[in-house]
Parts: structure tokens; sequence; C-alpha cells
């Protein structure tokens, strides 16, 4: 029995949560997979009524169970970083979650906006550094207030960190290209001479401490790894090629900042927010994953039921791959495809006029109907 804690979070969150849940709850039953949901109360409405984010209690409930599924955090009714650093970072850093994986895959029969690509040429995947960088909380103020105020925020980078990054990524190009192989599909882009390639994404131009670091430990595990194109490109030319040649991309390893940049492009390129999928994953397994999707509560179609709940399913899809159940993630992504290859029913960031229930329901009867 998997016990899966369920944050649904502020916004579209719990719109496209209760859709998620509904495919999991139909393949996992399906698959003869039992799992148990138990729900947390935590977002916007808890803080409101009770000023708490994260009270210890339910942090070490949640460390319990065997992962996670949220759904967005934040709300304009909140201060900035209120949530989003109470309850979503702290979960990523306690939780050791240290990879943000985010694929981006343009699924055949969605449009992308990048003129003359298509499914074969926008596929790959962001390693996101998910513990360090500017997102540790490091710094401070001095003279708050007034004219002479300095902001100080500190970027930490680890050679643990960075090394433990760059190797999932070189790991993961691994098993891509021979995934590849096997199905008899090399990607002329990325397979010519070496079999796969990893892209450090930094800025070793300028920040010659940090992305140093980050050069020299890319360098290092490179060797491990003869068979992958070591490659490198600064994250300025990085936002172009992912326009531009996206075909070039197989995996990325990158900072936590970066990461969290150039995977709303990756977004765009895959069709858009409502269908980009992440885990933040604790490798190591001494604390449960969490699975979100990539985008936000998107408080500007919140409560309209229009959300797109695709991004929200196919992060169930990454969740039951952590969970071993490779059969039931390929039974979620595959109805998910036959879904959005049909064209309809769509909903209106697709395009489409369908709601979030609709498109949800579309994808439970397409998993009923592949049902053996
Ligand atoms: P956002 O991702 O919420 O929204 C950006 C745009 O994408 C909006 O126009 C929105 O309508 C659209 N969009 C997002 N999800 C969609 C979906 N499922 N279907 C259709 N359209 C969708 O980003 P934002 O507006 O910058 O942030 C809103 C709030 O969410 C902020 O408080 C932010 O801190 C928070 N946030 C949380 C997470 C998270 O919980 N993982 C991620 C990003 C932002
Ligand atoms: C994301 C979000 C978060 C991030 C915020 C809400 C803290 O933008 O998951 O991409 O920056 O990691
Ligand atoms: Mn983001």
């Amino acid at each position: 029995m998997a016990k899966l804690g369920v944050i649904e979070g502020d916004g579209v969150g719990p719109e496209v949560i209760r859709e998620a849940l509904g495919v999991l709850k139909f393949v996992a039953e399906s698959e003869g997979l039992e799992i148990a949901i138990v729900p947390f109360d935590l977002g916007a409405k808890r803080f409101h009524r009770t000023g708490e984010v994260l009270p210890d209690g339910e942090r070490d409930a949640l460390l319990k169970l065997d992962a996670i599924l949220l759904g967005a955090v934040g709300d304009p009714t909140v201060p900035p970083g209120v949530l989003e650093k109470g309850l979503l970072l702290k979960l990523r850093f306690d939780f050791h979650q240290y990879i943000n994986l985010r694929p981006v895959r343009l699924y055949p029969g969605v449009e992308t906006p990048i003129r003359g690509k298509g499914p074969a040429d926008i596929d790959f995947v962001v390693v996101r550094e998910n513990n360090e960088d500017l997102y540790v909380g490091a710094g401070g103020f001095t003279r708050k207030g007034t004219s002479e105020e300095v902001a100080i925020q500190t970027s930490i980078n680890t050679r643990v960190g960075v090394e433990r990054c760059v190797r999932y990524a070189f790991e993961l190009a691994r098993t891509r290209a021979s995934e590849r192989a096997f199905a008899g599909l090399a990607r002329s882009a990325v397979d010519q001479g070496k079999r796969g390639r990893t892209t450090l994404v930094a800025k070793t131009n300028v920040l010659t401490y940090a992305h140093d670091l980050w050069m020299r430990t890319f360098n290092e595990v490179a060797v491990d790894y003869p068979e992958i194109e070591a490659d490198y490109q600064h994250v300025d030319a990085c936002c172009m090629r992912m326009i531009v040649s996206p075909e070039r991309f197989d995996v990325i390893a990158t900072t936590n900042m970066f990461g969290d940049i150039i995977t709303d492009i990756g977004a765009v390129l895959q069709g858009g927010m409502g269908l980009a999928a992440s885990g933040n994953l604790n490798p190591d397994r001494t604390a449960p994953s969490m699975f979100e999707p990539v985008h936000g509560s998107a408080p500007d179609i919140a409560g309209k039921g229009i959300a797109n709940p695709i991004a929200a399913i196919l992060s169930i899809a990454m969740m039951l791959d952590h969970l071993g159940s490779t059969a039931a993630a390929k039974r979620v992504r595959e109805a998910v495809a036959a879904v959005l290859a049909a064209g309809a029913p769509r909903t209106p960031d697709l395009g489409g006029t369908a709601s979030t229930a609709t498109v949800g329901r579309a994808v439970l009867d397409q998993l009923k109907k592949g049902t053996r």
C-alpha cells in the first residue's frame, strides 16, 4: 500500500488535482495498485484561517508518506514568498528533493509556437538542481527602507550538490540513449558520433566562482560517460537555441534559478503551461519525492473551471514511474497522448472551449477504453 500525501493548494491547484486523482484512482485500481490518499489542508486558506504555513506536525506526517502530489501554491492575498518559501521550497529542501526533473516533450497533435518544429524536434529533459543556488534564502538587508538600502541574496553552490545533479543528468542521458537504441529511434541531432548529449547550462563567463565549480565538476563527471557528448551553453544562448533549434537538446543540467526560468520556455515549446509536468526527486529515497505541474496557481483563471489538468495528470505519470509502476505510468501517458492527438476536447489555453472536468473525463474515458 503506497501512501500519497495530497496538497491541492491554491488557485487552480484543487481544480487540476481533482482530475489528476480521478485518473490515478482508476489506473491504480485496474493495475491492482493500492494507493491511500492522505489530504493536507495547506495553502492560502489555511494561512488566513490560522496563520500557519507548514506546521511541524504536518511536515512530519508528510515525511512518513511514499510520495506527495501538489497542485500549486501562491495567492494574491498572501505576501509573495510566504507560501512559496514556507511550504513548497521548505518541502523541497527538508525532504532532500535535490533533483527537479522537468521533461519537455511535444505530443503529436499539439501545436508549438515554434514554426516548423514538431514532436521529433521537441523532446528533452531539464535536470534542475533543486536544493541550492539563490533559492536557499541566504542574504538580508542593511539600512532597510532608507535611501542607502542594501539587499543581498547569495547563490550557494556546493561540490556535493553540483556533482549529484550533473551525475543524475549524465545517467539520464545514458538511459535515454539506450531506450532510443532499443527502439531503433536514433535522433540525428543528438546521436551523431556520440550517443546522447548532456548540456550544462550556466553562465561561466560572468559567474566565475559559482559556475567555475559547475564547469569543473561537469568536466570531471563527463569522463565517466565517454559515449555521451558533454556540451555547454551559456544560459542566454540556451534560451535562444531552445526556440531556434530545440532538437539539439537531449538532457540539460542546470542551476536552480536558471532551471526555473528555462522550464517556462520549455513549457511553451510543448504547448503551454497547462501541459508541463515535474517531479521533485529525492533519488536516495530518504524522504518522499513530490510531483507537481510546473505551472503556478494561475489566479487569472482560478475558479472558472477552465485550467488544463494535463500537466497535473502527467505529473501523476511521473509519480507512478518513481513508485515503480511503469506500466500504469505508460497507460496514463498513452491516454493523454490519445486525447491530445484527437484534437478535442481541449481547454482554452489549447484553443478549445472545454472545461477542466471535461478534459479530465476524456483522459479517464480513454484509459477505460484502453483497458483490456
Ligand atoms: P502561473 O504559472 O500560475 O500562470 C502563468 C500563466 O499561465 C497564466 O496566464 C495562467 O493562466 C497560465 N496557466 C497556468 N497554469 C495553467 C493551466 N493549468 N491551464 C491553463 N493555463 C494555465 O504563474 P504566475 O501567474 O506567475 O504565478 C501565480 C502564483 O503561483 C504566484 O503566487 C506564484 O508564486 C505561484 N507559483 C507557484 C508554483 C508552484 O506551486 N509550483 C509555480 C509557479 C508559480
Ligand atoms: C516553480 C515555481 C517555484 C520555483 C516558486 C513558486 C517557488 O516557479 O516550481 O517553477 O521558483 O521553483
Ligand atoms: Mn517556475
